[in-house]
């Protein structure tokens, strides 16, 4: 049974099922926000899901590319990748492992998988910039699984808390003033419920990555995003089997976007400016 809420809880508005695309050297992945069907959500730029246990759909990784003028967040399920720059920085992210890079004023880097076989299961998460931000140092927030907390709820739930604060208080490492962003990846146990406040005036998307769940009348499966209404809260249920889910919420810029391939910027100026900058080699 769904319960309605007329407590300015958030409603589905509608639903996304992504389209497979092919990005890096050839990796395969599904787009879900940055594609025709969701063009952007502001301040969501693009959100891709990539799951495969073929080498064959991911070895080729993503090869040194640049970015400028926004955030990409890669967060992983199932899996290992190295991320490598222009600036010396090098890593591995790990499941339940973040890394949240601001490109600002520009960054190149390669993300290729550390591994040679397995599943490979995670997302990667462009995050708008203001204008007033767009050409800032490169920066990273990086954080293993032991430094993201995992909330667990007396129902048997689990939250991942990457960035923002749960209704029950924890928080997680990423910050970010401009866009205020949340990022949970939900565990919920079979018919639990899940409350979360979300700000008013900011935009929210549930990505269901197992099972299914009720929000008011309507239900989202798995691997559907659901667009939310405005309001205070999101409200959920998961069904008779545990269900697992990315609540992701951000303070949406307003601002005019320009897009260029790995640029994006207020004007379509900048981003010849970005590419003019890049093949000079002033990134
Ligand atoms: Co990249």
């Amino acid at each position: 049974m769904t319960t309605s809420y007329s407590d300015g809880s958030r409603q589905l508005q509608h639903i996304v099922n992504g389209m497979a695309a092919s990005d890096g050297d050839g990796v395969r992945l599904t787009r879900i926000i940055g594609s025709p069907q969701l063009n952007m959500f502001d301040p969501f730029l693009l959100l891709d899901t990539f799951e495969s246990d073929n080498p064959d759909d991911y070895i080729g990784g993503f090869p040194t590319h640049p970015h400028r003028g926004f955030e990409t967040v890669t967060y992983l399920l199932n899996g290992r990748m190295r991320h490598k720059d222009s600036a010396g920085h090098e890593g591995v992210i790990e499941p339940g492992g973040v890394q949240w890079m601001t490109a600002g004023k520009g960054i190149l880097h390669s993300e290729m998988p550390e591994q040679e076989n397995g599943l490979l299961k995670g997302f990667q998460l462009w995050v708008n910039l203001p204008a007033s931000a767009k050409m800032t140092e490169p920066k990273y927030q990086e954080f293993p699984p032991r430094s993201t907390p995992l909330e667990q709820r007396e129902d048997g739930s689990l939250v991942r808390v990457i960035s923002g604060t749960t209704a029950l208080g924890t928080s997680g490492p990423v910050s970010n003033d401009y866009t205020l962003p949340l990022y949970l990846d939900v565990q919920l146990a079979a018919g639990a419920e899940f409350h979360q406040p979300v700000d008013t005036d900011h935009n929210a998307f549930i990505y269901v990555i197992e099972g299914q769940v009720a929000i008011g009348e309507h239900s989202l499966a798995e691997k559907q995003l659901g667009v939310l209404t405005a309001g205070e809260s999101v409200q959920l249920l998961a069904s008779d089997q545990p269900a697992r889910f990315l609540l992701v919420a951000g303070k949406p810029l307003n601002e005019p976007v320009a897009r260029g391939g790995p640029f994006v910027m207020n004007t379509k100026a900048e981003v010849m400016q970005a590419f003019e900058d890049f093949n000079n080699g002033n990134f």
